[in-house]
């Protein structure tokens, strides 16, 4: 039976349309859920919306809509920016689904049964944005010596409301002894740090419920106290998953990746963690917190005028090139700043010239040398050039491999660009063109047949990136079925007679 695998991605706020920052989770996840997939894993990959809260709520009456009409349309938004990202989720789960309501209600009583959730009353701290709860000690000031959220510097509001609690304060010891059992829980490390201190710094317990709004999931035995936005989201994951009862969540729970922005990750480690303590259920293997994004140096922002809508980006670019760029240019933990001119570098030297011009060099040789037919050839090591692109074809599986397992998808394709760099410069090195002149059969045949292999392995890596590209390639190498079907196939496989089909080039250049 195939291993199973279950990652995710947060739950957006539809509080306005998506950006790069939400296409960059959702594209990291699309393309670990394609690798996986590719590898033979039975994969479930869930992504989705948090429509519930304040923030919505407020951003809803600003357009003078009702919460409901205006949430339908911003996952209108959503849902057609993963279309036309080609994102392969096999779930999308809206929080305001009555499934996930039923589910959040049924959690709510259990553990107010269990007396893990009580009543009292709140008085502290709340940011709007970040729909988080303050204590006073924890905020900052502003140049108006007004209180602002630590985290995303916006006044915060004063709260005093009655309240259920999660008794989160039960569960320090157990969350800081899974930290050290489990140290791959959270990546990465300095993420690890983060979320140990914080909980080393002691807990209080969670308030999470509401009364002064009535747009959220209401507590059944007491409907004028509305779910706590964070209380209800988290449980998508496994409200999308039938919990506690369909074979779908008994099947895939627990989750294997829980992608995210760093920013939240505290959210999962610790509430989302307890939480599942407190209902005796699995904690999930990782929680993996990427970098944030910002746009020419500033923070994307619509007041700025900076935002970076992954729609147009496709439509003027082609969707592979933005899937590669996002996923190329930074380390996946690491903060990265976006510019348009960087986007056309990377597109012109990566895609244009180092890939396009492989493919394009080599069909283009192949037709002219052997009428477009793949040559047979026994000894693919004919010179020391030739042994060193097919050691390099051997190792790079397993380099690639390592990588992206540990999502370091920047990392993976640069071990990729390394082969295709390699690769280009052996074509010069060998100049086909002179063996042709000197008739060199044996060596040219060896060369081209070198050159092919290397394409066919480069359209296997780069497929869960860019599946359209790869696809195109696959097609100009004439193989039958399709890329991600031939994972992983080691150097050398039986390939004499095919004849090649050049195409269009695959980047135009910019
Ligand atoms: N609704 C909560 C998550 C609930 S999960 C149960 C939320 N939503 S959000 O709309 O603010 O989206 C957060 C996610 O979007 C981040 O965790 C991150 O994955 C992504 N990003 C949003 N802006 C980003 C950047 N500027 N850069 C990179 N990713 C960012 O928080």
């Amino acid at each position: 039976m195939p291993q199973k695998f279950y990652i995710t991605t947060p739950l957006y706020y539809v509080n306005d349309v998506p950006h790069i920052g939400h296409a960059y989770t959702t594209i990291g996840a699309d393309v670990f859920a394609r690798y996986k997939r590719s590898k033979g894993f039975d994969v479930f990959f869930l992504t989705g919306t948090d429509e519930h809260g304040q923030k919505v709520a407020q951003s809803a009456e600003k357009e003078g809509k009702e919460p409901k009409d205006f949430v339908d349309f911003i996952v209108g938004r959503y849902k057609e920016a993963w279309k036309t990202l080609q994102i392969t989720n096999d779930d999308f789960l809206r929080t305001t689904d009555e499934r996930h309501i039923k589910t959040v209600q049924n959690i709510f009583e259990t553990l107010l049964k269990k007396g893990l959730i009580y009543k009292g009353d709140y008085e502290g701290w709340y940011c709007v944005t970040c729909e988080t709860f303050w204590a006073e000690s924890q905020l900052e000031k502003n140049q108006k010596d007004e209180k602002i959220c630590p985290d995303c510097g916006k006044v915060v509001n004063k709260l005093k409301e009655e309240t259920y609690f999660f008794k989160l304060s039960a569960f320090e010891n157990k969350l800081l002894q899974l930290y050290k059992d489990k140290p791959d829980f959270v990546k990465p490390k300095s993420l690890l740090n983060e979320v140990v201190n914080f909980v080393k710094q002691g807990l209080k317990d969670l308030s999470i419920t509401r009364t002064t709004f009535k747009w959220g999931v209401p507590v059944p035995s007491e409907p004028q106290h509305v779910v706590y936005v964070w209380f209800d989201a988290l449980i998508n994951y496994i409200s999308a998953m039938g919990y506690p009862d369909d074979e779908r969540f008994k099947k895939f729970w627990p989750a294997d990746v829980q992608l995210m922005g760093k920013e939240i990750v505290r959210f999962h480690a610790v509430i989302w963690t307890a939480m599942l303590m407190a209902l005796d259920i699995p904690t999930p293997q990782k929680v993996f917190g990427h970098g944030w994004w910002t746009v020419e140096g500033k923070k994307m922002s619509k007041s700025f005028g900076n935002v970076v809508d992954p729609i147009e980006m496709s439509e003027k670019f082609g969707v592979d090139a933005f899937r590669y760029f996002i996923l190329r240019e930074v380390a996946f933990g690491n903060d990265g700043d976006f510019s348009m001119q960087l986007f056309i570098n990377r597109y012109n030297a990566d895609l244009a010239n180092d890939l396009g011009n492989l493919l394009s060099r080599t069909l283009t040789m192949i037709d002219k040398y052997f009428e477009g037919n793949i040559p047979d050839v026994r000894d693919h090591g004919i010179d020391d050039l030739s042994k060193d692109i097919v050691n390099l074809l051997n190792q790079t599986p397993v380099e690639f491999d390592r990588c992206v397992d540990k999502m370091a998808f920047s990392e993976a394709l640069e071990n990729v660009w390394k082969l295709i760099s390699f690769a280009n410069a052996y074509i010069e090195q060998e100049a086909p063109w002179v063996l042709a002149k000197k008739g060199e059969t044996e060596k040219l045949s060896c060369v081209l047949f070198n050159l092919y292999e290397t394409l066919r392995i480069v359209a296997i890596f780069v497929s869960p990136f860019m599946p359209n590209s790869s696809l195109k390639i696959w097609q100009q190498l004439n193989l039958p079925q399709e890329p991600e079907k031939f994972a992983p196939v080691p150097f050398g496989m039986k390939i004499a007679g095919i004849k090649v089909k050049k195409g269009e080039p695959l980047f135009p250049r910019r």
